[in-house]
């Protein structure tokens, strides 16, 4: 962990700024709530039927490995697969690298070539360039600019040499939801041996994922974007699919992932995904309610802005991503904290080094469109009236940005 200096000067930006009076919390690209649900399992977890370690051979051990069989079963039910299917890590960004590393490791002879889409979590782009560094070929897929990848351009590139394809379902930061069949036909086609992984991790909660149907070899999940417990994740590979471990150390009841299982973590996910998906028809229109009720009059009544990926059904039911032309993003996720509204600009994994983000860089937005976005992500337990509340302190600070900005539209 990097600890420096920055943790004074944050505890001063916090006495500072104060609690305020309302708060609406929309950073959920980054992180959010637990459910009590999952926070219930969790307490049941660490007090009684996850204590001991799952591999050990006396009543706590079995009690863990017990709960532990449970809640991957019903995980896996869900999204329609065995559970041994599944492998857990410790979170999305390692189910991600698991899935990429842990093919390249045992890579066939000629097989070297690994497509990602351009617009992939930096989790899956970043161990992809890794293995690039090492000789092995990367391909970013273009996408258009709703951020729906070019089929064409697979359908030409996919050879023999192709290993994988990793485009996730979801875009974290846009929206776009991918039509993975269609590339899982067309890469199929053309090299029946090619692995697909799809991070799934922005899916997960949002959209119903069935293994056997979208018929993908790998796929990445993330327990706290599905609002269960942080520090959880996992990874769907299709019976059959070999990969090779990426850590190693001792191994418990999974064959890839070492050391002792985060059991009270695993059930915390288990019950998230089990009562999200127990709500999931109310749960998704929800979401797309308020979703569009912030979309709508945005766009309607702030000036200069911009919708970030597509638009109505073929958008993830959760995200909000919007260019505020003249605005600075940074400035605005700090004003909007001041008033208790919490968001964030463009993409979380990038606003620390203030880099544009690469998914609107890659949809053809400008710098200054892509540094004037801000992301938001409805939940289900939401309310209309904290989209009210958004809604009249955002084109005040929006106004108020753009009359001190010295970049102005021509036209005011
Ligand atoms: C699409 C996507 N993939 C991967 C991750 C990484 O998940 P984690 O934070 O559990 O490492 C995220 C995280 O927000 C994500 O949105």
């Amino acid at each position: 962990m990097i600890y420096s200096d920055l943790s004074k000067s944050i505890k001063e930006l916090i006495e500072f700024h104060g609690i305020p009076k309302r708060e609406v919390y929309l950073d959920y690209e980054n992180s959010g709530l637990i459910i009590p649900e999952a926070l219930r399992a969790m307490e049941e977890a660490y007090k009684f039927n996850g204590r001991g370690h799952p591999s050990i051979t006396h009543l706590p051990g079995w009690l863990s490995y017990e709960s532990l069989f449970k809640a991957t079963s019903i995980f896996a039910s869900i999204i329609n697969c065995n559970p041994e299917e599944i492998v857990y890590t410790h979170s999305g960004s390692e189910a991600n690298n698991l899935a990429i590393l842990g093919s390249a490791v045992i890579s066939p002879k000629g097989r070297r070539k690994i497509f990602v889409s351009s617009i992939e979590h930096l989790s899956v782009i970043f161990p992809a360039e890794r293995l690039e560094e090492r000789g092995f070929k990367l391909i970013k897929i273009p996408v258009d600019k709703e951020g729906y990848i070019d089929l064409d351009f697979i359908s030409e590139h996919v050879d023999d040499e192709t290993l994988m394809i990793s485009v996730g379902i979801v875009n974290h930061e846009i929206g776009t939801i991918q039509d993975i069949k269609a590339l899982r036909d067309i890469t199929k086609d053309k090299n029946k041996e090619v692995l697909i992984h799809t991070d799934a991790c922005a899916a997960l909660g949002r959209i119903k994922l069935d293994m056997k149907e979208l018929d993908v070899d790998l796929a990445s999940f993330s327990s706290h974007k599905v609002y269960g417990p942080k520090g959880v994740g996992a990874l769907y590979i299709k019976e059959g699919v070999k990969l090779e471990p990426i850590i190693y150390g001792q191994l418990s009841t999974q064959k890839l992932w070492p050391g002792v299982e985060n059991v009270p973590g695993i059930l915390g996910f288990s019950k998230a995904v089990e009562t999200i998906y127990s709500n999931f028809t109310e749960y998704k229109s929800k979401m797309i309610e308020l979703r569009d009720m912030l979309i709508n009059s945005i766009l309607n009544n702030i000036d200069h802005t911009l919708l970030n990926g597509p638009y109505g059904d073929k958008r993830s039911p959760d995200n909000i991503n919007i260019s505020f032309i003249y605005c600075e993003g940074e400035a605005l996720t700090v004003e909007l904290s001041m008033n208790g509204i919490y968001v964030s600009s463009g993409s979380a994994c990038t606003s620390r080094v203030l880099e544009p983000s690469h998914v609107l860089l890659a949809i053809g937005r400008r710098y200054e469109e892509a540094h004037g976005s801000l992301l938001m992500k409805v939940t289900p337990f939401h309310t209309k009236s904290d989209m009210e509340y958004v809604l009249e302190v955002l084109p005040r600070i929006v106004n108020r940005l753009r009359s001190i900005s010295p970049v102005k539209p021509s036209n005011r």
